[in-house]
C-alpha cells in the first residue's frame, strides 16, 4: 500500500489544495493531509480550526486522513510510513522555493520522494493569502474556496471588526447575517 503525505499550512484550505488532494488520491492508496502547526507563518486560523475545516471537506473519503504535525515534515512522513510528499506547483515563481524544500527534504530523508502536481489553470493564481485579503475587503471568493471556508473567513473578519470596535468604544456590533444581507462592510 503506497502512502503519501500532502503537507501545508492550509490557512485556509482552498479549492486549489482540494484539487491537488483529489488527484493525489488517484496515484496513492492513502493520502495524509498534514497541517503544519509551527512553520514560521502567522496564521489566521488555529491549527484546530484548520483541521476542522479540512476534516469537514474530506468527510466520507476513506483514502484521506487529516492530521496536525509539528517538527520536520519528513520525520512526520517517516513516522506515518509514507513513501512520498505531494506538493502543488502553480507557477514558475513556486519552483525555486519548492526545489529548495524538496532538496532539503531529500537530504534529510533520501527514501522519501517529492511528487509535484501542476495546479489546474483555474487555480494557478489562487493562494491562501490572496483569499484572506480579498475576503477581508468583502471580495467574493466563492469560486476559490468551499462554502464552509468562505463562511469561516467571514466570521473571522467580523470578529476582528467587532474587536476593533470594542477597543475603540464604538457601539455597533456587526453580525454575520448583516453582512450576508449586504448590510455591513467588513
Ligand atoms: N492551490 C492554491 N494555493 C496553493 C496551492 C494550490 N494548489 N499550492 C500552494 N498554494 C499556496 C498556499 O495557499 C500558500 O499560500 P500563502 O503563502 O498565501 O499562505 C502557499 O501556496 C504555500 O503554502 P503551503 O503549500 O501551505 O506551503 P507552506 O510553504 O506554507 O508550507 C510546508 C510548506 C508545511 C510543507 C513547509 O513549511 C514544511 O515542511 N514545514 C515543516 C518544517 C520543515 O520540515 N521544514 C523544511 C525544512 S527544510
Amino acid at each position: 500500500m503506497t502512502k503519501a503525505v500532502y503537507p501545508g499550512t492550509f490557512d485556509p484550505v482552498t479549492n486549489g489544495h482540494l484539487d491537488i488532494l483529489t488527484r493525489s488520491t488517484e496515484l496513492f492508496d492513502e493520502v495524509i493531509v498534514a497541517i503544519a502547526d509551527d512553520n514560521n507563518k502567522e496564521t489566521l486560523f488555529t491549527a484546530a480550526e484548520r483541521l476542522a475545516l479540512l476534516q469537514a471537506e474530506v468527510e466520507g473519503r476513506p483514502k484521506i486522513q487529516v492530521m496536525v504535525f509539528s517538527g520536520l515534515t519528513v520525520e512526520f512522513a517517516r513516522r506515518q510510513g509514507a513513501r512520498a510528499l505531494i506538493r502543488g506547483l502553480r507557477a514558475m515563481s513556486d519552483y525555486e522555493y519548492e526545489l529548495q524544500l524538496a532538496m532539503m527534504n531529500k537530504k534529510f530523508a533520501p527514501e522519501i520522494e517529492t511528487v509535484f502536481l501542476m495546479a489546474q489553470m483555474e487555480y494557478s493564481f489562487v493562494s491562501s493569502s490572496a483569499i484572506k485579503w480579498a475576503s477581508s475587503l468583502a471580495g467574493r471568493i466563492g469560486d476559490f474556496v468551499p462554502a464552509m471556508v468562505e463562511r469561516a473567513l467571514l466570521e473571522k473578519h467580523l470578529a476582528q471588526v467587532n474587536e476593533r470596535r470594542r477597543v475603540t468604544g464604538a457601539e455597533t456590533v456587526v453580525d454575520i447575517d448583516d453582512r450576508d444581507a449586504g448590510g455591513a462592510t467588513v
